[in-house]
């Protein structure tokens, strides 16, 4: 298949390697000019894509929007002029709460949503390290995405375990959950995410895991404080070298997903009317840390 990939950070050069390597041809679009880009594993060979070609995004069979939430809607517009009916657009980025622009200006298009937790890090502009094995999950946003099961084979087969979840909104919520639970923490602390495992972070993981699980509950997702803290443990233990993309923003001074991730969970629970204090702090924290960088 031909696929362009959208925005080349960790997991988008991810992907974009690992869909290659299958076989697959792979056009990668950036913010920036060049018509080439190198990407590569670490101590690996680099690979060669060819980027930001208009006639290539033109013949793509699949288009994966792997930007940070707040850059969708941009890349979207980007995309728009090139893209016929038939072209499946997949989402894939931490944190909810594009879908409705995305349904908005996408809406003739099969819509999809991935959402994966593979660790994997920027060593440097052209390299990346799979710090992680996690799991992907993909499922159609609207009906003409629903019916696009055969891409999930297509994603497995080239970075496994991939399934196709005809409720990816809930899919969509667990991960959101874990992301709420990892990310600002080892961004405020500056950890790589195994530390979480550490004792000393035990009381705080599990009231904010109560918070968590009251607000998906309401959301009509089943779960409970006790699932969202094992299913957050197991993902920090499985990436326990990698530093959380929250930890890398923050390290980086760049802006985070904060508002999509624990600002999404935070702005859901007030809808509801559910106190969600310890998640809040954590938000607050971020926002604090964000607005203190030095951009002169
Ligand atoms: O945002 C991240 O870094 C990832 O979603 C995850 C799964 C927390 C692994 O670091």
């Amino acid at each position: 298949m031909h696929f362009t990939i959208v925005g080349t950070g960790a997991i988008g050069s991810l992907w974009g390697l690992k869909l290659r390597q299958a076989g697959h041809q792979v056009h990668l679009l950036t913010r920036h000019q060049e018509v080439t880009l190198e990407r590569g594993f670490e101590k690996a060979q680099p690979v060669y894509f060819a980027a930001n070609q208009p006639d290539l995004l033109k013949d793509s069979d699949c288009i994966v929007i792997c930007v940070k939430a707040f850059h969708v809607e941009a890349a979207i517009h980007r995309i728009l002029p090139n893209l016929h009916p038939d072209m499946p657009v997949v989402l894939m980025h931490n944190g909810m709460g594009t879908t409705d622009t995305a349904l908005r200006l996408v809406s003739n298009n099969p819509l999809l949503f991935a959402t994966t937790s593979h660790g994997s890090l920027m060593l440097s502009s052209t390299e990346i390290k799979h710090t992680g094995i996690g799991e992907t999950r993909v499922g159609g946003i609207n009906a003409l995405g629903k019916r696009c099961d055969f891409l999930a084979d297509v994603l497995d087969h080239a970075l496994s375990p991939c399934c196709w979840d005809e409720h990816i909104q809930q899919a969509l919520w667990h991960k959101l959950a874990i992301n709420c639970m990892i990310n600002p923490l080892s961004a405020i602390d500056q950890i790589p995410n195994g530390d979480l495992l550490l004792p000393r972070y035990q009381e705080q993981l599990l009231l904010l895991s109560k918070e968590i699980a009251q607000v998906m509950n309401t959301e009509g997702i089943a779960t409970s404080g006790d699932d969202v803290l094992h299913k957050t443990l197991d993902v920090a233990q499985a990436t326990a070298s990698n530093y959380s993309s929250m930890n890398r923003d923050i390290f980086h001074q760049r802006r985070s997903e904060i508002d999509f991730i624990t600002g999404y969970l935070i702005k859901r629970a007030a809808l509801h009317g559910i106190a969600t204090p310890k998640n809040t702090a954590l938000y607050k924290a971020i926002k604090n840390l964000e607005s203190s960088y030095d951009n002169t």
